[in-house]
């Protein structure tokens, strides 16, 4: 999705990608005045009428962004403009912006440039998350012919089919491998599972052992509801960029989560007892995880598709929804079940489910190795999205510990935190090797066994 450069849209992204850098934050964390920034008019090259952005920047944050209205002119301390050429300039990385105002290109019409020069890490930032945004310029062509909507958004048209063209269907890249792998290995029907023994077992657990079964299901049951939501995204983005085989693969992918929140859904409402209220399961960190974090970092690739958002995409979903907490979980379920030989219908869904969660992992990395690929700069976003996500995951496992006392089923905290770090660990040094590969390495990558 482009964004025609200081419109609302464009302003709202850029906006959002300065409160998620935290080198600007760093940089910026004294600076405490509103800025108005102006795109000069010049009807040749597109500029119909004069652009101004409204930011309140406040100790690193963001707090407001928006179109200027007349009277913030008065208000703001600082004021700077330029033309449509001079900003290209600044936005595309080929000016500094410090430079820029020294050399008479961005002019400052209100502050002063004493109190600016000892922000220019912080300048330096703000220019860098501005390049984050799909940013199109109005003396430059949109995308194809259609004209922006009347939001500033502009949607591709087609140039060519993939089926009807040399290019083809590519069945050799790891996408299709998983798509194919997906029609034979994720048909399973979760109305086919037998839990007529699980329904004796349940009824032979205590209290405990019930309430902890049910917790972890709960979990379950809700990841794989959030996991379908929002997916949709992921394949809009891929549509958009004509990765024909990427959205096919994703097509089975939508699928096994859809049949995941079914198969949850059945345990829950034939084992465990009718159809109830088990949101108090949900702990703060997961709440956190689940609410907020998946759902935005998802959504987000609505209005941005560009790679860092990508990044922070998969990052949330494969790497540390799927990847670190759900694997976490299954671990939970062998050592609860499978020791015990309890559960056997329940223990053969989970262990379907996996199965097609593996091709979901793989797919996962995948997309980040091929970003990644492209530009190994992405890394950085990578590790700070990490970072964050790292200490809720491992936050909500140990919520979930702190609720018993002792622990049924004799589960060992220490076990399950080790777990989730191994599994962490294991994706991020396998993510860490793409920085150095090619994207035709990564496509012909092979898959963890599945
Ligand atoms: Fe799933
Ligand atoms: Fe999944």
């Amino acid at each position: 999705m482009h964004y025609e450069v200081f419109t609302a849209p464009w302003i709202a992204a850029w906006a959002q990608r300065i409160n998620q850098n935290a080198a600007y934050k760093l940089a910026a964390r004294q600076w405490e005045w509103p800025l108005l920034l102006v795109l000069e008019k010049d009807a040749d090259a597109g500029v119909a009428h004069e652009r101004r952005v409204y930011l309140d920047l406040f100790h690193g944050e963001c707090r407001e962004a928006r179109e200027a209205a007349p009277q913030d002119f008065t208000n703001v301390p600082y004021a700077l403009s330029a033309s449509l050429a001079h900003w290209q300039e600044i936005l595309n990385g080929a000016l500094d912006p410090l430079m820029a105002i020294a050399r008479g290109k961005l002019r400052l019409q209100k502050g002063s440039l004493f109190t600016l020069a000892r922000y220019s890490a912080a300048a330096k930032q703000l220019v860098a998350t501005a390049r984050e945004v799909d940013t199109l310029f109005p003396n430059e062509a949109a995308p194809q012919n259609f004209p922006a909507n009347t939001n500033g958004v502009f949607i591709s048209t087609r140039e060519a089919f993939a089926t009807t063209s040399a290019r083809g269907l590519r069945h050799d890249i790891l996408p299709m491998r998983l798509y194919h792998k997906a029609k034979k290995l994720g048909v399973w029907d979760p109305r086919d599972l037998d839990f007529s023994r699980d329904r004796e077992d349940w009824q032979k657990l205590n209290d405990g052992e019930r309430t902890v079964v049910l917790h972890l299901t709960t979990l379950f049951q809700t990841g794989e509801e959030s996991v379908t939501l929002d997916l949709l995204p992921v394949l809009l983005v891929m549509a958009k960029e004509n990765r024909l085989e990427e959205e096919m693969y994703l097509s089975t992918f939508l699928f096994e989560e859809a049949k995941h929140t079914e198969f949850c859904g059945r345990f829950l409402d034939e084992v465990t007892g009718p159809h109830r209220e088990l949101s108090h399961f949900h702990t703060p960190a997961y709440r956190k995880l689940f609410y907020e974090e998946l759902p935005s970092a998802m959504q987000a690739l609505l209005h941005d598709s560009s790679p860092a958002a990508q990044i922070r995409a998969a990052a949330t979903y494969n790497v540390m929804i799927e990847g670190t907490l759900a694997e976490t979980g299954y671990h939970a379920y062998y050592a609860m079940l499978e020791r015990t030989d309890l559960m056997p219908g329940l223990r053969r869904g989970i262990g379907l489910l996996k199965r097609d969660e593996s091709r979901h992992i793989a797919y996962g990395i995948y997309w980040l190795s091929r970003l990644l690929a492209e530009d190994a700069v992405l890394w950085l976003v990578l590790e700070q999205r990490m970072a964050t996500l790292l200490e809720l995951a491992l936050q909500s496992i140990n919520e979930v510990f702190d609720l018993y006392n002792p622990m049924p089923f004799g589960l060992q905290r220490e076990e399950f935190i080790n777990h989730a770090l191994q599994q962490f660990s294991t994706r991020m040094s396998r993510l860490e090797r793409a920085k150095s590969q090619s994207v035709a390495e990564i496509e012909q990558e092979h898959e963890e066994e599945i």
